[in-house]
């Protein structure tokens, strides 16, 4: 499939938050929406999603600031995954992240998310440490991850 990785925009909110609730920690349509009114009102927040077949297939939330790029959500559509999906659109958002001035980049994963944790060692995320009891509904422990730009 051909895709492309593009800046969020206000008419993907709800198809974005289709994709979410595929998601294991599922940010809701007003989330998404607010944390897009934050970028487009000069925020921290960068949101980003991926288009293919001019349906939107996945999305990536992040946060920057003082030349860190934290990511809060990354979900593929389920139709879409295993295509290389996940990992354009971490790896073309942290590009744009670095052309921003990011110099690191940071996330927490549940620590039996072995799809996402394989996903961000291919991007070179490494584990710095484990933040015990962190998710709710399981409760189950965050793997912190980072990388450096
Ligand atoms: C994690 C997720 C974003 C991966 O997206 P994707 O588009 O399917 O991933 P890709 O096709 O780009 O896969 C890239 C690599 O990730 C790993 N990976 C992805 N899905 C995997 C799976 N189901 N099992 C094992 N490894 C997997 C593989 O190493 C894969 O590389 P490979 O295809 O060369 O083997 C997707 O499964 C998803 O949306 N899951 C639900 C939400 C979620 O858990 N997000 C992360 C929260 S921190």
């Amino acid at each position: 499939m051909e895709y492309l990785v593009r800046s969020m925009q206000p008419a993907d909110v709800a198809a974005c938050a289709v994709i979410e609730t595929s998601a294991g920690d599922p940010w809701s349509l007003e989330q998404i929406a607010e944390e897009l009114d934050n970028q487009q009102s000069g925020g921290a927040s960068r949101l980003f999603v991926a288009e293919g077949n001019g349906q939107v297939i996945g999305l990536a939330a992040w946060q920057l600031a003082a030349g860190e790029a934290s990511l809060y959500t990354l979900t593929v559509s389920p139709s879409a995954r295993r295509c290389g999906v996940g990992r354009r659109l971490l790896q073309d958002s942290l590009t744009a992240l670095q052309a921003e001035g990011a110099l690191c980049a940071f996330l927490e994963v549940r620590a039996g998310n072995d799809a996402a944790i394989a996903l961000y060692e291919q991007l070179r995320f490494a584990a710095a440490g484990l933040r015990k009891r962190f998710y709710q509904n399981p409760t189950e422990d965050a793997l912190v991850m980072n990388c450096e730009l």
